[in-house]
């Protein structure tokens, strides 16, 4: 398989995953159901979906429940060396929803800038983005390091 089929292949996966953890969504307030499924560099790959809250700022994107669900299980050691390599954010509306900055700066921790964001809808994905486009100049763990 070439580099380009390969990437497909992953994409589609993605796709395919964040449709299936869309369908958990708990989104009784704003009915937007999102689904986001990432992959880390070494080819795992794990999912979530927004779940909101009836005190709104307690709602939680689909990236975030995603990135959350892969530390979870993976504990945050493993990030420095087996980084996400590609996140996939997918709902119904026709133009795809970027990353809200809140979760931007969640995947500044535990993506590199290098990391595609790919954005989609229920038919394809559409825009793809590297996190460092999304968030340059991005404040991460690297200011903290002494
Ligand atoms: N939401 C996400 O899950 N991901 C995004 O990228 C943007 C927004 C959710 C949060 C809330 O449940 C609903 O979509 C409307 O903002």
């Amino acid at each position: 398989m070439t580099t380009t089929q390969a990437n497909k292949t992953t994409k589609a996966t993605l796709h395919q995953k964040a449709i299936a953890a869309r369908e958990h969504s708990h989104s009784p307030y704003s009915h937007a159901k999102v689904g986001a499924a990432l992959i880390l560099e070494n080819g795992e790959i794990f999912a979530g979906c927004n779940i909101e809250n009836a005190s709104f700022g307690g709602t939680v994107c689909a990236e975030r429940v995603a990135i959350w669900n892969a530390v979870s299980h993976k504990g945050a050691a493993t990030f420095a060396k087996n980084k996400i390599k590609e996140i996939m954010v997918v709902t119904d509306a026709n133009e795809p929803w970027p990353p809200c900055g809140m979760c931007r700066q969640v995947m500044a921790e535990f993506c590199g800038p290098e990391t595609l964001i790919h954005t989609g809808n229920l038919q394809d994905s559409k825009k793809t983005f590297r996190l460092g486009e999304l968030l340059p100049e991005s404040f991460n763990p690297s200011h903290l390091k002494r």
